[in-house]
């Protein structure tokens, strides 16, 4: 088995995916591109290939079981192991999401991909992650999912508007990551949250304030954490996100 370090970034052919693989190149991983269309996970890897990056394509529905367990077996072949699991494919499910007038299948579609999409992308990894000597999940949630800052003053400075179907999924999200930080805490996966910050991308239309780039920076931290590092953690780049 090679010394390089293997990481899987799911939704990785745009956005703050995109930077987190190229970010994770840049240190000497080798990474795997989870994209679910062809055209547009060719185009990431080449561009990272471009960059110098030991980029691979892995297609990958999140919200599909045989599509995610494909991509464990397309890892375990290539790599034999998984040394991070970056669970960063998210969608919104569009707006408005009042919660008197949202539609149902709005929640749905976004739970199954934002919640459940996590939860079947690490089952399936979770063998190879356990072959490697440092595995680290990172789960990208967001300060919207926060109860704590929902509940606080500042409003949608801090929370951003109100979206039923969004912002609980990644309430949702946190409490899941907790659930495998309990059970699997006699293991060495370090298992956080990051949050990006409001990132200009496809999500929200580029209203974002950061860079991609600087959306990244975080999970790349929290994928590359050292031996003893934190673990059932929700991180931004100024610290601590309060759940
Ligand atoms: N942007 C922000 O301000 C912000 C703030 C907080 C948290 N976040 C979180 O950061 C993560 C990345 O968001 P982004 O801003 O980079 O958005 P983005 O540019 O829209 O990228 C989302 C990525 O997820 C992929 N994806 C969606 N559904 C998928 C599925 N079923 N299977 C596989 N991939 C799927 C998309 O693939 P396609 O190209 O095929 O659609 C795309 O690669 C999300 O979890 C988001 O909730 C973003």
């Amino acid at each position: 088995m090679s010394d390089t370090k293997i990481a899987l970034v799911t939704g990785a052919n745009k956005g703050i995916g995109y930077e987190i693989a190229a970010g994770l190149g840049a240190l000497g991983w080798s990474v795997g591109v989870g994209a679910r269309e062809q055209i547009r996970r060719d185009a990431a890897v080449a561009r990272l290939r471009d960059a110098g990056v030991d980029a691979f394509g892995v297609p990958l529905d999140v919200t599909d079981d045989s599509s995610v367990a494909a991509a464990a077996d397309l890892i375990a072949e290539r790599a034999g192991r998984l040394d991070a699991l970056v669970n960063n494919a998210g969608i919104t499910g569009g707006g408005p999401q009042q919660p008197s007038s949202v539609d149902a299948a709005v929640i749905r579609t976004v739970v199954e991909t934002n919640v459940i999409g996590v939860i079947r992308v690490t089952n399936a990894m979770l063998p190879l992650l356990g072959r490697s000597a440092s595995p680290r999940i990172v789960n990208m949630s967001s300060s919207v999912g926060s109860l704590a800052r929902q509940s606080g003053p500042g409003g949608e400075t801090s929370t951003g508007p109100v979206a039923v179907a969004y912002a609980p999924s990644k309430s949702f999200l946190n409490a899941v990551t907790l659930q495998y930080v309990r059970e699997l805490a006699d293991t060495n996966i370090l298992i956080n949250c990051a949050c990006p910050g409001f990132v200009a991308t496809d999500l929200n239309g580029f209203r974002g304030v950061r860079t991609p780039q600087e959306g990244a920076a975080t999970a790349i931290r929290l994928a590359t954490l050292p031996d003893g590092g934190p673990t059932g953690g929700f991180f931004e780049d100024a610290g601590v996100v309060p759940w």
